[in-house]
């Protein structure tokens, strides 16, 4: 099955990475600020990527416990990181390289599964449309700036940029479109399916690339969902199938590197979400977006290096592990690889903690971090509570004993080992 790299890995990295890195102010600066072409330009004419090192992109992948990288071939402002034959709206022309076959060659020596993202939308072309998301819909006037834009012709750009993707850099092992919105708003269309001609689009995808994983965000199901700056509750389930899932998460808020946003998530936070993310079947996309020379900024290459220490201890809680069919305590969640299951504590518990149907089912238990033996005990259901006693624990129930102190990493976590059944 060409999903099972996928959900082994668990833990991808995302970099966005283009135009937007230099005016480090989000990678919607352009839309946000309604800048014209012209304005936009002064990004283009002193991109100089002097410190995007492919090489070090992937080896800080593997160093932080992740299995892929997805990098952004083009983002919605239309620059291309690749030497398109199509545009001269390319890193090519700009300084020179082709950052995605540094990239595509570094990540296949490193050993890290190749991930392109692609935006469908394009703010660039002269034949996209203006529509409720295009920097030009505010313009005086703006209707009339679509008159003579033919998005039959931009489509064939679409495909043709695409088709060099999938053709030139050998095999390709993911694809994350980036999106639709169908929906009309403020007397503009949306754009969904029909303008991509999504299903021609995902037919070239699978002609090119067989092996491949395709997300959803054509606006037609393909192989993975992609819940974007939330965590799912629970595993994502389609009418009764359980599908493949993504969250993809950033680091700050933004995907491009925003200089003087300070909305840093703790390495704590991130590392739940990943245990979160596993505990219900589902993967991680972490975003990082080097800076405007390409580097990985110093505030985001610790909070890495902080997620690579954990994972060095943890792995085997996150990698090949998913969600377990037993119901976690009230201080964390559970993940669950062959007969180990996995207890990340988001909280540490005052000497002890409970565990709902595991009496009789568990062989063995021990911290992860140290690999230090746990005593477990079953505390019997009628007993009273009375000055220093606790009161009985429903039956079934197992209790663990765990430190006072708790064990000093991100998330502890206690693996159990099952007794076969
Ligand atoms: C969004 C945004 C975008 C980002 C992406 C990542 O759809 O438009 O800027 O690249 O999500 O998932």
């Amino acid at each position: 099955m060409k999903q099972q790299w996928f959900n082994e890995a668990r833990f991808g990295m995302f970099v966005h990475f283009g135009l937007y890195s230099a005016a480090a102010r989000h990678e919607w600066v352009q839309n946000y600020e309604r800048l014209t072409d012209a304005e936009y330009r002064p990004y283009f004419d002193h991109f100089d990527p002097d410190r995007f090192d492919a090489r070090s992109l992937a080896r800080r992948a593997k160093d932080t416990g992740m299995g892929y990288v997805v990098l952004t071939t083009k983002h919605h402002d239309g620059f291309a990181l690749w030497d398109s034959a199509l545009t001269d709206f390319t890193s090519m022309t700009a300084c020179g390289r082709d950052l995605v076959r540094e990239y595509v060659d570094a990540l296949r020596e490193e050993g890290v599964k190749v991930g392109l993202y692609h935006s469908v939308i394009d703010w660039h072309h002269p034949d996209f449309t203006v529509d409720w998301n295009h920097p030009r819909r505010d313009d005086e006037n703006a209707h009339e700036l679509n008159v003579g834009r033919d998005m039959a012709r931009y489509r064939d750009f679409l495909h043709g940029q695409v088709r060099e993707l999938l053709t030139d850099y050998g095999e390709i092992d993911y694809l994350f479109f980036d999106f639709t919105y169908p929906e009309s708003k403020d007397g503009w269309d949306g754009k969904g399916p029909v303008d991509w001609d999504a299903q021609t689009l995902l037919a070239l995808c699978r002609e090119l690339q067989p092996g491949m994983l395709v997300n959803d965000r054509l606006g037609i199901p393909a192989d993975f969902v992609t819940p974007e700056q939330y965590q799912p509750t629970s595993p994502i389930v389609k009418d009764g199938v359980a599908l493949t899932w993504e969250a993809c998460q950033t680091l700050n808020g933004s995907w491009g590197y925003h200089r003087d946003n300070t909305d840093q998530k703790s390495p704590t936070l991130l590392v739940q979400m990943l245990a979160d993310s596993v505990s219900m079947d589902g993967n991680m996309l972490l975003n990082v977006g080097p800076d405007g020379r390409g580097a990985i900024a110093p505030r985001d290459a610790k909070v890495l290096d902080e997620l690579g220490e954990w994972m060095r201890l943890h792995r085997d809680a996150i990698i090949g592990a998913g969600h377990a069919p037993f119901a976690p305590p009230r201080e964390g969640v559970y993940t669950m690889r062959g007969d180990r299951l996995y207890l990340h504590l988001f909280s540490w518990p005052m000497g002890f903690v409970h565990l709902p149907q595991l009496a009789g089912r568990v062989a063995y238990a021990r911290l992860l971090n140290d690999g230090s033996w746990l005593k477990t005990s079953v505390i019997d259901p009628d007993q009273q509570a009375d000055l220093m006693t606790p009161a009985g624990e429903e039956e079934g129930t197992l209790t663990v004993h765990l430190p006072i102190r708790r064990p000093d990493v991100l998330i502890p976590v206690v693996e159990l080992t099952l007794v076969d059944d």
